[in-house]
């Protein structure tokens, strides 16, 4: 099929989903439909391999690679074998990001959006991860069944497919990066927590023997820059040398060296924990090289690490346009057809995005192109091309897509469940539980009475509040942009809608404008109020956003000097603050009263920053990331991967005074912590376990939640002085978030394994050192209780205790990954 009739098949689902009740009719989304039951790939009493070997031996070669290419027509429809087309390369990084479908009463339901990633990770809650997951689960099931496109520019992409290309869990290395908002935060375990509970809680539905969708944990490793920053790389051609062949540093042409430290303590540990622990069934090898190699051109990253050693079962996906990257970007090989026989060697086994460049999505891929002629001349094996239609079929096979469809709960998924009571009940719950409230000077906060003036560009912002990765939102597409998003509250009409004695004014016509014409009449407004909500901030359209870092962590001049204009005003003044990467803002945090960090809290996020401004709720969340002050971003170089050299990165191993460190935040009520179990606990070094107790209590007047943290330093002399992870401040190994009544106390449980405690030696092996460490569990504002840990060397043991080896020689040797 070509493109155009994949455009015109999803337009007249489109059509029919208008009138209701629609669905992609049953051939056109499970193979083994009506005339081509016959196969033995079709019988289900087979076991899964025999039937996957089955199809592939039956494919042509130029019919395999067609099964590999996200997004491309013909997706993979072989018709003559009834197996239909398929679109790997959906995304749904907060929400399936796809247009919306039509409801059993003929209504428009979109898909239900959740605040961006780092506002969940704030939240520190593992319910409103799998939570999330389960929903966008459930509703791309829905989607997919009602053959509901995706929704990104331009509009001819193809139906929704299970897959999604999320989550994105590359740790924040560096506020300036342009895809922070993407990310739940710095630490590792905090990510490792969320990758593995959006994993479970997407692929696991309510039918045990099929997969309910498919995660793409991405991006598989050290994406952490976008651009574009001047690097001292070589010339841009064959072979590529430096840290940016060409001298321009992108996401593309990045090539950072990373210790074998670092990727095992800060790159790795949230991929494989979702792998490990989570069983996510997907992988996107990002567009970085890392020490010399591509990402997806690794044989090591790809089939030593995430395969043999996690025992990975899924697919991987190259991020769209990383195969042709390995050749027009990091000039790893001589020619396209090289780059495209390392990828699928290495176990790339989806390519996704045109060649040549610069072409339409319709254009036929490189793999569907170039793999029977590598296969035709003897440069590629064609086993390697059926270990990729293996790894990707086989997910097809469990998600059902081969066996008959009246038999599965799938495909009984409602079209009402989209956007239902239910999942908005959990975006919402999630709205209310990732703000965290930095500054409440005087008990600035809550607002009880009086007039509230609310001011500042991104008071009527609607937009802005979602961030990045959006499905359709509202019902209307039509109008060029502004009408598709009124559907959403805005802080102003949120504030007006639970108040009812608002006013307001804009103070600037945007985040980076220097105007000061607007000035005046915000402060006359300002004057005729009781308290001022100054909305503030970046956005993800001008300042930060996928291809762009910050050049600067600050707020930009502009609000600053509007926040001094509203400030003369001489009102209690409450900053609300939208960002993504962290904002330095000394001199805000010097002379507001309260500050609220918002994030971009999604479609509910604007009823949810004016019910905890007000008071209705009290359910702040803790911050994931350290909020650095101005002359940070002076001492770190954005080029530099390395976690460890002085001041260091992210509040493990950062040196110097944040403006609000890492698991910080306050709360309208006051909490006590208390051990509840002996302050020190024995641990053997090999597997040994133990459990400490600590008892929280709401010791303040009002409902509240509250985070408890619990972190651990290996005192002097456990780590080998001079080692990298000597230079390790804390590491969080637990946390747990609770709702309180005032006066009640609950019992929070750590569980002090010895694995969780290890760290990395400098060789990349993961290893528990024998001795002393210090742990500390609180609430990251200034309440916390101290504790021991002894880690005891087994009897016969070698010291250190080693957890996972590095790697092989052989394979380090081959591929010079050490550093
Ligand atoms: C369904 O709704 C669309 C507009 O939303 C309308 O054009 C169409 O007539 C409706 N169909 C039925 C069967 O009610
Ligand atoms: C697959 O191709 C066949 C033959 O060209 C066509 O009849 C069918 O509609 C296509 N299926 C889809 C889902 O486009
Ligand atoms: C990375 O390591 C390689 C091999 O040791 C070295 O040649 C190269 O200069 C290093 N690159 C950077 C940017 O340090
Ligand atoms: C196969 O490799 C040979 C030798 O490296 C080369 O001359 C030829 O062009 C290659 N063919 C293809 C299709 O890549
Ligand atoms: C809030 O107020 C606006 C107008 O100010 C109104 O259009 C909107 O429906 C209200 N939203 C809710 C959720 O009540
Ligand atoms: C505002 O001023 C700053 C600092 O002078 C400058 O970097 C920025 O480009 C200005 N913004 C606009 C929109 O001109
Ligand atoms: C913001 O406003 C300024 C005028 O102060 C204008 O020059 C600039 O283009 C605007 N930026 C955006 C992204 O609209
Ligand atoms: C954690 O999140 C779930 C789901 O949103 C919610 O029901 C629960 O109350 C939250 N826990 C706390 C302590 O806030
Ligand atoms: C524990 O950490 C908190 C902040 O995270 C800090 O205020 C406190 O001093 C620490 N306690 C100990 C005993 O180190």
């Amino acid at each position: 099929m070509g493109f155009a009739q994949t455009f015109s098949f999803a337009v007249a689902l489109l059509a029919r989903a208008q009138r209701g009740g629609a669905e992609a009719p049953v051939s056109f989304r499970y193979g083994c439909t009506d005339g081509h039951r016959q196969f033995s790939f079709c019988d289900t009493q087979l076991p899964l391999e025999r039937r996957v070997e089955d199809l592939i031996s039956r494919l042509t070669l130029d019919e395999k690679p067609q099964l590999l290419e996200a997004r491309f027509s013909p997706l993979g429809n072989i018709s003559r074998l009834g197996v239909p087309q398929y679109d790997w390369g959906g995304n749904c990084i907060h929400g399936v990001q796809s247009r919306c479908g039509t409801g059993t009463r003929n209504d428009t339901r979109c898909p239900t959006p959740f605040p961006n990633p780092n506002h969940l990770g704030a939240a520190f809650n593992e319910s409103v991860w799998h939570g999330m997951g389960r929903v966008i689960g459930r509703e791309l099931r829905s989607l997919w069944r009602q053959g509901v496109g995706e929704n990104h520019p331009p509009t001819e992409l193809p139906p929704i497919g299970l897959d999604c290309w999320s989550p994105n869990i590359n740790i924040v290395r560096d506020p300036r990066w342009g895809r922070n908002m993407e990310t739940p935060g710095e630490d590792p375990l905090l990510n490792g927590r969320f990758g593995v509970a959006v994993t479970q809680g997407l692929q696991q539905g309510e039918d045990s023997k099929y997969l309910q969708a498919v995660v793409t944990l991405k991006h598989f490793v050290a994406n952490s820059l976008e651009g574009t920053w001047p690097g001292p790389g070589g010339p841009p051609s064959y072979p590529g040398r430096g840290l940016c062949p060409g001298g321009q540093c992108t996401r593309h042409t990045i090539d950072p060296n990373i210790s074998a430290y670092d990727l095992a303590s800060s790159y790795f540990p949230a991929f494989r924990a979702s792998v490990v622990e989570g069983g996510a069934l997907g992988v996107m090898c990002s567009y970085n090289s890392v020490n010399g190699v591509p990402s997806c051109a690794n044989k090591w990253l790809l089939g030593q690490k995430l395969r043999k050693e996690w025992g990975f079962k899924g697919y991987v996906t190259g991020d769209s346009g990383a195969v042709k990257d390995i050749f027009t970007h990091h000039f790893f090989v001589p020619s396209m057809e090289d780059a495209v026989r390392e990828a699928v060697e290495a176990g790339t086994d989806v390519q996704s995005g045109p060649w040549p460049s610069g072409r339409p999505w319709s254009v036929v891929g490189a793999y569907q192109t170039m793999i029977p002629k590598l296969v035709r001349s003897g440069n590629l094996s064609e086993e390697a091309l059926d270990v990729a239609l293996r790894h990707t079929l086989t997910l097809r096979f469990r998600l059902g897509l081969f066996d008959p469809p009246e038999q599965q709960a799938y495909e009984h998924v409602s079209p009402d469940v989209v956007r239902s009571e239910e999942h908005v009940a959990a975006a919402v719950e999630a709205a209310d539980q990732g703000l965290v409230l930095l500054q409440n000077r005087d008990s600035t906060l809550p607002i009880t009475g009086g007039v509230v003036a609310v001011i500042g560009p991104h008071a009527t912002a609607r937009f802005d509040l979602l961030g990045n990765y959006l499905g359709q939102t509202c019902p209307k597409l039509d109008d060029g942009g502004k009408e598709q998003f009124s559907c959403i509250e805005s802080i102003e009409e949120a504030f007006r809608n639970l108040t009812g004695s608002v006013v307001y004014a804009p103070g600037l016509p945007n985040v980076t404008s220097n105007e000061t014409g607007l000035f005046a009449s915000a402060v006359e407004v300002a004057k005729k109020a009781d308290h001022v909500v100054l909305a503030l901030g970046l956005d993800t359209g001008s300042v930060e956003m996928e291809g762009q870092d910050r050049k600067s962590t600050a707020l930009p001049p502009g609000q600053v000097a509007l926040f001094d204009a509203v400030r003369a005003a001489g009102r209690p003044l409450t900053v609300v603050l939208l960002n993504g990467g962290i904002v330095s803002m000394s001199h805000v945090k010097e002379h507001a009263d309260a500050i609220v960090e918002a994030w971009y809290p999604g479609f509910f996020g604007a009823r949810a920053i004016a019910k905890a401004v007000l008071g209705h709720t009290n359910r702040w969340g803790k911050l994931p990331v350290t909020v650095y002050d101005e002359s940070y971003q002076d001492q770190v170089d954005m080029l530099d991967f390395g976690m460890t050299k002085s001041p260091g990165r992210t509040y493990r191993y950062f040196t110097g005074e944040p403006l609000w460190p890492f698991g910080f935040g306050l709360s309208y009520t006051t909490f006590s912590l208390k051990l509840a179990t002996s302050s020190e606990v024995r641990v053997a070094q090999a597997g040994g376990k133990a459990v400490i107790k600590v008892q929280v209590t709401n010791t303040g007047p009002r409902d509240g939640d509250e985070v408890v943290m619990a972190f651990f330093t290996p005192r002097a002399g456990t780590v080998p002085a001079g080692s990298r992870a000597a230079l390790l401040r804390r590491q969080m190994f637990g946390f747990r978030r609770v709702s309180l009544r005032p006066s009640e106390t609950a019992e929070v449980e750590f569980e002090v394994e010895a694995e969780k405690l290890a760290l990395v030696a400098d060789s990349g092996d993961r290893v528990s050192f024998a001795g002393a460490y210090d742990m500390n569990l609180t609430n990251g504002a200034g309440v916390s209780q101290s504790a021991t840990a002894m880690v005891v060397a087994t009897q016969g043991e070698t010291q250190p205790y080693v957890y996972e080896p590095w790697a092989p020689r052989a394979v380090q040797a081959e591929q010079a990954l050490v550093v």
